[in-house]
Order: C-alpha cells, then structure tokens, then sequence
C-alpha cells in the first residue's frame, strides 16, 4: 500500500514554515479541515515528531525523530524515489527487496529500510553487524535500462552517493576502497552490496543494499571487527539523524543518475577517483581463484580496477577482496 502523501505535505509545511505555523495556513494550503489537521499532528508526535502546539500562533516542529519514513519522504518523493517501506526487524532488507521484486514487481525508486537486521548480508557470504535503533540498512530497488556488464557501475554510483553523504553530514574524509567499502580513517564505516537480475541484454532489477554505521558506539562492536569497523558517532562523539544521511544518499543517487543519463560516466568516474583511497596505492586483491598484487592504477568505465602487475603487465579486475598495503 501507497504511503498517504498528506501526512509528508504537512511535515514539508512545518519544516518550511519559520517559527509557528498556523492551523489555518495548513488547513487552507491543503484543503483539510482543522481536525483533520490536527489528526494529522497526533499522527506525526506518535512517529516520534516533537511539534508544539500554541492555540493562538499555531503549531511548531521542535525536533524530528531520528529515523522517520514521512520525513524522508517529505524530501525525497517524486518522479525517481516512488515509496519507502519501513520494517523494524527483518532478515536481510536485500533478500527482502529481491523478494518482494518478484512477488509484488515493485516499482523502481522502492526503498527499503530496517532497524535491524537478523541475518544482514555482506560481500563474500559475510555478515554484515545489523543492532538495533543505531545505523542505516537500506536496499533501493532500481530498473535501469544498463546492460548487465554494467552491475559493478552501480555499486560505484552508490559508494560515490555514501561517500559524498557522510562527508557533508558529518564533515569526515570519507573515502572508497575499491569495490564498496566506505572508509574513514583507516577503518570501515560502511559498505555496498549490489545484486542485479539481468536478461541476456539488460539488466532487469537491480537491488542496491547500503549499510552505514551511523551511532554505534566504538565499544558495541564485536572484538573481531573493533579495529576495523568505525561509525560516524565513533569519529566524532556526535549523533546524526539516519533519516537526514538517507534523504543525503538518495538525492545523491538520483543526482548521478541524471548525470549519467546526460552527459555519460565521465563525471561520475571522475569523482569516484577523486574521493578513492585505492587508487595509486600497492594492493593485494584475492579473487575466487588467486591472489594478485600490483599496484591499483584507474578503474575502467564499467568499474572494474586496473591493476599494475610487478611484471608491468596490465589486468581488469570484476570482483575481489582488496586489501590496501602502501
Ligand atoms: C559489504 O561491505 O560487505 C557490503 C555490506 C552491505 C550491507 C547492507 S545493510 C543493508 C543491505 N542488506 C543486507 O543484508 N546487506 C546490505
């Protein structure tokens, strides 16, 4: 079921709105009686929206709840992003998307988001650290029309999205480790995993999972990934609003979006490189079936990584796992 868009166009009115907003404006600007206003006010204060009330001056948002669907929705609902479905356990939001893909054939621009994951999926059959109440799981389902080659370019679309995301929220030097690693400060701070359904000649669905750690504290990560994982509150001491980070990320998708569409991938590999810890450095990439060390020169325009061998030769890489060494 489609969320009501009136419950957002109030919120939209309240975040525009300096100071109080009066009943009347609202009720007047989207043709709703006064009750019906103030319906729509209990519902948002029970999402978690704090809004005072004043019978004389009207109604002012005094703070947002920290992740909200109608907020994100508020910001982001057009042409591109359609709906935001929002579960509060869940196995995987990926293996959800695919699902759900299928059964229901879910339009482009679906997004979906969890509070916690019971079996959140990383690269490589890892798993990707999912508590409650603290970071971002999301998938966006996408159908766009790209061949199938062109799967690893979505994932550099994201990492590029994630990367802009947490630098203009929280001011940290987020980084791209080649695939889909976010980085800052050395350490992991999010990732990308990218499942694609294709037909022989294009790509069909395309399930985009994002992981962000947002207010995890250094000391809740388990001791196995404590010196390799980071979150935004454990650079900075500070907490951020999830919803903020994701209305971020998606307009940043969609922004690359239409810059892919008019002007190709130039610009969007341009960035990639720009905001890449990889690139110039000595790597050591296992792939299924080897292990290859050179040293990693530019990624190609479908994403994959160009490889310097000692020998000089060299070599495309499509997928592996890289480790950075100088
Ligand atoms: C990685 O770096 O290995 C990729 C991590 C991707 C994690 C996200 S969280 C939301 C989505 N659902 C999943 O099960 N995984 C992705």
């Amino acid at each position: 079921m489609k969320r009501p868009i009136m419950l957002q166009e109030v919120l939209r009115l309240l975040k525009g709105g300096e100071g109080y907003v009066s009943g009347e404006k609202i009720s007047t600007g989207l043709g709703l009686t006064r009750a019906a206003v103030w319906k729509k006010i209990g519902i948002l204060r029970r999402e978690g929206f704090i809004i005072e009330a004043i019978p004389s001056r009207g109604y002012r948002l005094i703070q947002s709840p920290d992740l909200s669907v109608e907020e994100i929705l508020a910001e982001v609902r057009g042409d591109f992003w359609k709906e935001v479905l929002f579960y509060k356990t869940i196995d995987s939001t990926n293996d959800l998307a695919a699902s759900l893909s299928v059964k229901k054939n879910l339009a482009s621009g679906t997004v979906i988001i969890a509070d916690m994951q019971e079996k959140g999926k990383g690269r490589l059959g890892r798993r990707w650290l999912s508590p409650p109440g603290l970071n971002i799981y999301m998938s966006v389902i996408l159908k766009p029309e790209m061949a199938p080659r062109d799967a690893t370019l979505l994932t550099v679309l994201s990492a590029v999205a994630g990367a802009v995301a947490i630098r203009g929220e929280s001011g940290l030097q987020a980084s791209i480790k080649w695939p889909n690693d976010l980085i800052v400060s050395g350490r992991k701070i999010g990732g990308i995993l990218t499942e694609v359904r294709t037909d022989p000649d294009k790509i069909n669905v395309a399930i985009i999972g994002i992981g962000i750690n947002v207010n995890i504290e250094a000391a809740e990560f388990p001791d196995e990934i404590r010196t390799i994982g980071t979150s935004l509150k454990a650079e900075t001491g500070q907490h951020y609003s999830r919803s903020r980070i994701i209305v971020r990320i998606l307009r940043e998708i969609e922004s690359w979006f239409h810059i892919l569409k008019k002007d190709g991938r130039v610009p969007l590999l341009q960035e990639w490189k720009r905001l890449s810890s990889t690139l110039g450095k000595e790597v050591k990439v296992t792939t299924g079936e080897e292990i290859i060390s050179g040293t990693a020169e530019d990624i190609d325009d479908e994403g994959m990584l160009i490889m310097r061998l000692p020998s000089g030769i060299k070599r495309r890489i499509s997928a592996g796992d890289l480790t950075e060494l100088r």
